[in-house]
């Protein structure tokens, strides 16, 4: 049984694709000391000019607006993978020339990534699939309550055994409040954090909860995932205690993600994956669990996934993220209010005292459905976002007045005419419905005949 969308005064099927072309909107609102460097997206992206079919017939530019999803690869990253093929051997377990080679590069690209985050010297780097996966190794190392916020991404929330959950409240001064209460109350061994919220960008002040946890015998954890790809991060000056991060939102899609952290915990943790690396001697009745990153890294490394982290931080860095920070400021303001001028659209905003925001914006309607609006954004347009909960279903339950709501998410690619793209396509299809007909199946919505061809 499928639901049928009703197209409202749509032009008929077929009105000529010159038809859609996006109106150009005004300059940015004043921002004193921001601007957007036009030359700054294009030459470190790979993929930036992708065609897609849209319904009717045509191709259209691909606007990628689900950057806090995942990232496409720096053009750094993709020649790194690209040069090392050759190369491609056994790691941490041959002992040829290129075995010694790849396990060189590897160690060198765990080392990288400690420098980068200002890790202290005696922190674990242990390379993971990603963000989730990361933080359900620590949560296996955990010894007692974790104390998490209702802000949280699934990864943050569901991992932590012993999770105790804090409502947050209106600001982020009371949220603070309201955390340190439950740490005096009673002790918790991790305090772990979102450095900034995938439903409203919001970055929280690392320090300030570092200092909570630290004056109550607990430790910071830091849910980096959206953070770390935007913006550097100092663990031993901001007080973090573990670091997670995914490379597939850090322009490095190659399957790879990162736990840095100190060892104590980790090294008394029973190992991660069971397996060939992990160990120093077994024997049919008993094993040796090595300690250190070895512990919970049995099995071959994703090599090119561990190498691509490091890769894209180094070429990040080179960039410049004042820079990174600058363009992707400049594009959110613009992004929200354009957004804020389309009837019916009502942006999800968390804590008005957030010291920071991310390039992102989710938002919701006041009718219709978000799961159909981004069906006819991607089938129509080209234009693809996040409808849903964001697997942040606490969060959005606080924050909209709706079940679901729809999210643009920006990088350092994202330039004004995909914000246009979107606005433009977001206001048509708010006044005037889809042009076409749309099915709503197991998975979500579908065009009803779908032309479209690759
Ligand atoms: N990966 C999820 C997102 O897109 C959490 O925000």
């Amino acid at each position: 049984m499928t639901a049928r969308s009703t197209p409202v005064g749509t032009p008929p099927a077929g009105t000529p694709l010159a038809n859609l072309t996006v109106t150009t909107h005004g300059p940015l609102p004043d921002q004193p000391g921001r601007h957007i460097d036009p030359t700054l997206p294009a030459a470190n992206l790979v993929d930036q000019d992708i065609q897609v079919p849209v319904l009717g017939g045509g191709l259209v530019r691909h606007v990628n607006l689900d950057l806090s999803a995942s990232t496409p690869s720096l053009v750094s990253v993709a020649q790194r993978i690209q040069d090392l093929q050759p190369y491609y051997s056994s790691v941490q377990r041959g002992s040829g020339y290129l075995s010694e080679k790849c396990t060189g590069l590897v160690e060198d690209a765990r080392a990288n990534i400690a420098a980068h985050a200002n890790a202290r010297p005696d922190d674990l780097v242990i390379f993971t699939r990603n963000t989730t996966d990361a933080l359900n190794l620590l949560a296996t190392a955990v010894p007692g309550d974790t104390v998490v916020l209702d802000i949280e991404h699934h990864a943050n929330l569901l991992p932590w055994r012993s999770r105790r959950v804090v409502e947050s409240r209106a600001t982020l001064a009371e949220t603070l409040a309201v955390v340190r209460a439950e740490l005096a109350s009673r002790p918790a061994a991790l305090l772990s954090v979102t450095g900034a919220s995938n439903v409203t960008g919001e970055l929280l002040p690392l320090v300030q909860f570092a200092d909570i946890a630290h004056a109550h015998g607990a430790r910071l954890a830091v849910d980096g995932a959206q953070l770390v790809p935007h913006r550097r991060i100092d663990m031993l000056a901001a007080g973090v205690d573990y670091l997670a991060f995914s490379g597939h939102k850090l322009y490095a899609p190659f399957g790879a993600g990162v736990l840095i952290g100190r060892a104590d915990w980790l090294d008394a943790a029973p190992p991660y994956l069971a397996g060939g690396g992990a160990v120093g001697n077994v024997t049919l009745t008993e094993v040796e669990w090595k300690s250190g990153v070895d512990r919970h890294e049995a099995g071959s490394p994703n090599i090119f996934g561990n190498i691509s982290i490091a890769t894209a931080l180094a070429d990040l860095t080179e960039i410049g993220w004042d820079a990174l920070c600058e363009h992707e400021s400049a594009l959110r303001d613009y992004l929200h209010a354009e957004l804020g001028q389309i009837n019916g659209v009502r942006i999800l905003q968390g804590f008005p005292d957030a010291p920071d925001r991310l390039g992102l914006a989710a938002w919701e309607v006041s009718e219709g459905s978000v799961g159909l609006l981004a069906a006819a954004l991607s089938a129509e347009h080209g234009v693809s976002v996040r409808a849903g909960r964001f697997c942040a279903h606490p969060l959005v339950a606080r924050l909209a007045t709706r079940r679901n709501g729809l999210r643009a998410s920006l990088g350092a690619g994202s330039t004004l005419d995909d914000i246009d793209r979107l606005v433009d396509a977001l206001a048509r299809l708010l006044k005037e419905g889809p042009r076409y007909e749309y099915d709503r199946g197991p998975h979500g919505w579908h065009p009803h005949h779908d032309d479209r061809r690759c």
